[in-house]
């Protein structure tokens, strides 16, 4: 991928799952990356791994704890990385956290945790780094989901912060071509990653059998796709044939939709 060499690349959830694996191949592209996660021991493994596949001895790969969930850490956190690496060209924010069950189930911190990492974390960044790409133009990436497409059972908070973001970056896209910059929003379905393992010991038994619809895709599938999207420029990145196909079933016919995610529920309730 000649694409991304000497490219610089910031990755919010580069040390997990679709971040880990977009690092991995954009190491060995030739990108500059810099990778931001919470847990320090996961940031550094991920980034001594990235490290060997490094193609040029130009290239840096950094990482820096942060949590995009908190405004004034983002802030501090970005101005001290962009001195000492500089503005990226590309910014990638896969920082997230999964969450299934019932809606009564889920407590209003839990609610709120979710809305607060993978909507509030994607703002965050972007407002911290847009003073800084917006004077040279560049490209946001964020990832959202098949469930920011299509809402079904069991995903209230997962989809209400997945369907915000493609509205965010829908009205994102409009605004920033002004500066030259483009927009991208990634909507896979579900990846094989640590999420995936995460979200299976709460989903109710209806969300699996859903969710089995579109497949288990690896996320190194995931992650070249996502590669291959942003190269293109595209806005809206939709990996996979089934995805695909329920996404425009979804559009042109809503209530086709509704009628086989109803099915599928009553057929696998308790
Ligand atoms: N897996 C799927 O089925 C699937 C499907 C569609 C979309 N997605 C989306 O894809 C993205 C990546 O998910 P994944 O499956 O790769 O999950 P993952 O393997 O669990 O990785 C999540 C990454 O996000 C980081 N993160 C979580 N909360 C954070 C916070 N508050 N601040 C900074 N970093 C944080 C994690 O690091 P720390 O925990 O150390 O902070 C980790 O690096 C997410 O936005 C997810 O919603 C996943």
């Amino acid at each position: 991928m000649k694409y991304y060499q000497g490219k610089c690349v910031y990755i919010t959830g580069g040390s997990s799952g679709i971040g880990l694996e977009a690092d991995r191949m954009l190491a060995s592209s030739g990108a500059r990356i810099v990778i931001f996660g919470r847990d320090l021991k996961k940031l550094e493994a991920a980034c001594n791994e990235i490290e060997t596949r490094v193609v040029s001895p130009q290239q840096r790969i950094f990482k820096m704890q942060m949590d995009v969930s908190d405004h004034v850490d983002v802030e501090k956190k970005i101005t001290a990385v962009t001195k000492e690496f500089g503005v990226p060209d590309i910014l990638i924010n896969s920082a997230g956290i999964g969450h299934a069950d019932y809606f009564e189930n889920i407590t209003y911190e839990k609610f709120n945790e979710v809305i607060l990492i993978n909507f509030y974390g994607t703002r965050n960044v972007i407002a911290a780094l847009l003073p800084y790409m917006k004077q040279r133009g560049g490209h946001i990436v964020n990832v959202s989901s098949m469930l920011g497409l299509i809402g079904i059972f069991g995903y209230t908070t997962y989809s209400a912060s997945k369907f915000a973001i493609i509205g965010f970056s829908e009205c994102l896209r409009s605004e920033l071509k002004r500066y030259d910059m483009h927009v991208s929003v990634f909507c896979p379905p579900e990846v094989d990653t640590p999420m995936t393992d995460y979200m299976a010991g709460s989903s109710p038994r209806e969300t699996r059998a859903l969710v089995r619809m579109t497949g288990l895709m690896s996320a190194e599938k995931a992650a070249r796709i996502l590669l291959a999207g942003i190269r293109r420029k595209k806005f809206l990145i939709v990996p996979g044939f089934l995805s695909k196909w329920f996404y425009l079933n979804k559009k042109l016919n809503p209530a086709l939709t509704r009628i086989i995610t109803d099915m599928i529920v009553t057929f696998t309730k308790q």
